[in-house]
This record gives structure tokens, C-alpha cells and sequence, in this order.
């Protein structure tokens, strides 16, 4: 049977690099996606060397809206077929919308929302037409609440988390499988990035990026649509979707983002 190739985008630190182990171990192909390339080059020596498999190594900026295209024609040319598509590449930014730099959350829509969105419309006919493969994005629990002090961001993983679902159940009986990813807090460099981490790193208990890729990873071998690592984040997502009016659950948000 021919060797899986998986495309990871934002695998050069965090839950993307994690995942790329995940998948190396099941003896995948890969192709590494993010802005680093000595992080990629040294993660891609480390696995080629461990697991003896294939990694390609891309350096693109996903905030460049050419990248996505760029991408699929560089995934060509190296006569690759990409089977498994790995969006991950993400960014938050905390504070108020009228505070932040306009353009900054304008780039955070284009990484999370439309290279994710352009990337899965690229490769997903590829998939359908063999009848195999699948797509595991990186959502949030965010994607369950709306988000006071991080607007943008919570609104881009509730667009993946609507995304996926539907894209889930469009693909049914296709062999293509969708899956959707919702970490909770997880200890990467995420709230460095989002300039959160004063509040955060003394009140928010999080889990690893490892164990988060893991339980993913594993929830997508299983064909399942939503994968929410941790009984806390899975309580979360329940409560703020299904159980707290929506009043309460937005006043709770912006509380706890306001935190200092
Ligand atoms: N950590 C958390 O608490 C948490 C919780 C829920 C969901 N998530 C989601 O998990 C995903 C991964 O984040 P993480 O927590 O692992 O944070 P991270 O360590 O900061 O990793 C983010 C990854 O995305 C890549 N990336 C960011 N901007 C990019 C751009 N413009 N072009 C290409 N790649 C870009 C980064 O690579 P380069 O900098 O090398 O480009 C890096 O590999 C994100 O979608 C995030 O929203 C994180």
C-alpha cells in the first residue's frame, strides 16, 4: 500500500510539532508548513532520522493570501499527493477589537480562517476523487463562546468548529474524514504570541502540547468530528454551549480575559 503523506501547517512549534510526531510515528510521509525554517529543518532531520520516512520541508507566510496556492503548486511540483491536511497554523491576540491593531487581527483572520478555508478547498477534491484521506483542523474551545477581549480569535475558531462540522457531515460516506480539534489552555508558545500571558500563566492550569496532539491525533484515526482533549475543556464546551444562557456565558468570558 502506497506510504500516507500528511501536510501540517504551523508544524515549527506547539501542537503542530507534536502532531507532526504523532504522525511520523504511524510512519507518514510529511510535509512541514510554518515560517521557521531552521525549527522546520531541525524538527524534519530529527524525525527523518527516527522514523526513516520522508519530510519536506515548505517555508510559507500564511498571512500572505498567495500562500495557499503557492502551497498546493509547490506540493506539485515535488510530484506530492498530499492525503492527510493538517490546519493548524494559528495566532490570538489579547485585548479589546478597538484597541488592537486593525491590520494584525485582519492577518489573524487570513492564517485562521481564510488559508485554512483556501488550503481544504485546494486538496480536498484530490481526496474525494481517491475516495480516501482527511482533514484535522486545530479549532478551539474558544470556537464554543463568544469572546470578549479576544473577539477575533474566539470568531475564527467558532468559524472552524462551524466549518468542520459541516464539511463532517457533507463527507459522509465520501472516505474523506473531518475532524476538528478544540484544545483548551495548552503550554505552548500561543500566549507569548497573543501577549496574554500575564493573566493566564498563574491562573490557567494547562495541558501539554504533547498530550493535546495525542488525544487529536488519536480522535481523528477514529473518524470522530469534534476532539475536546480534557475532561475541563470538555465540561467547557458543554456548559457553554448547551447549559449557561448566552448573556451569562459572554459576561463570564470577558472576566476572566479581563483578569490581571
Ligand atoms: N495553546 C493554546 O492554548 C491553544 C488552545 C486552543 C487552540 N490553539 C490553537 O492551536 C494552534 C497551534 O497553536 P499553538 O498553541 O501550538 O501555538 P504556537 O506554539 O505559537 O504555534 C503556532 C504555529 O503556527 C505557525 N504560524 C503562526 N502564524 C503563521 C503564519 N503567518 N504563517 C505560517 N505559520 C504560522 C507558527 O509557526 P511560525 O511562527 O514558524 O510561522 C507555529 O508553528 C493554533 O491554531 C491555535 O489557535 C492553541
Amino acid at each position: 500500500m502506497k506510504t500516507e503523506t500528511v501536510l501540517i501547517t504551523g508544524a515549527s512549534s506547539g501542537i503542530g510539532l507534536e502532531l507532526a510526531k504523532c504522525f511520523a510515528a504511524d510512519k507518514s510521509n510529511l510535509i512541514l508548513v510554518a515560517r521557521s525554517t531552521d525549527a522546520l529543518e531541525t524538527l524534519a532531520n530529527e524525525l527523518r532520522r527516527e522514523h526513516k520516512i520522508e519530510v519536506h520541508v515548505i517555508t510559507s507566510d500564511l498571512a500572505r493570501p498567495e500562500a495557499p496556492s503557492e502551497i498546493f503548486a509547490q506540493t506539485g511540483k515535488l510530484g506530492l499527493t498530499v492525503d492527510v491536511l493538517v490546519n493548524n497554523a494559528g495566532f490570538g491576540l489579547h485585548g479589546g477589537f478597538a484597541e488592537l491593531p486593525l491590520l494584525r487581527q485582519l492577518e489573524m483572520i487570513q492564517v485562521n480562517i481564510a488559508a485554512l478555508v483556501e488550503l481544504t478547498g485546494l486538496f480536498l477534491p484530490g481526496m474525494i476523487q481517491r475516495s480516501c484521506g482527511g482533514i484535522l483542523n486545530v479549532g478551539s474551545v474558544a470556537g464554543f463562546l463568544p469572546g470578549p477581549q479576544m473577539a477575533v480569535y474566539y470568531a475564527s475558531k467558532a468559524f472552524v468548529l462551524s466549518f468542520s462540522e459541516a464539511l463532517h457531515e457533507e463527507l459522509r460516506g465520501t472516505g474523506v474524514r473531518v475532524t476538528d480539534l478544540c484544545p483548551g489552555p495548552t503550554e505552548t508558545n500561543f500566549f507569548k504570541v497573543a501577549r496574554s500571558h500575564r493573566i493566564r500563566e498563574t491562573r490557567t492550569r494547562k495541558m501539554s502540547a504533547a498530550l493535546v496532539a495525542q488525544i487529536g491525533h488519536r480522535d481523528f484515526r477514529n473518524e470522530k468530528c469534534l476532539s475536546v482533549p480534557g475532561m475541563q475543556n470538555k465540561m467547557l464546551a458543554l456548559v457553554a454551549s448547551k447549559l449557561l444562557p448566552r448573556p451569562a456565558v459572554r459576561k463570564l468570558v470577558n472576566r476572566y480575559n479581563k483578569l490581571k
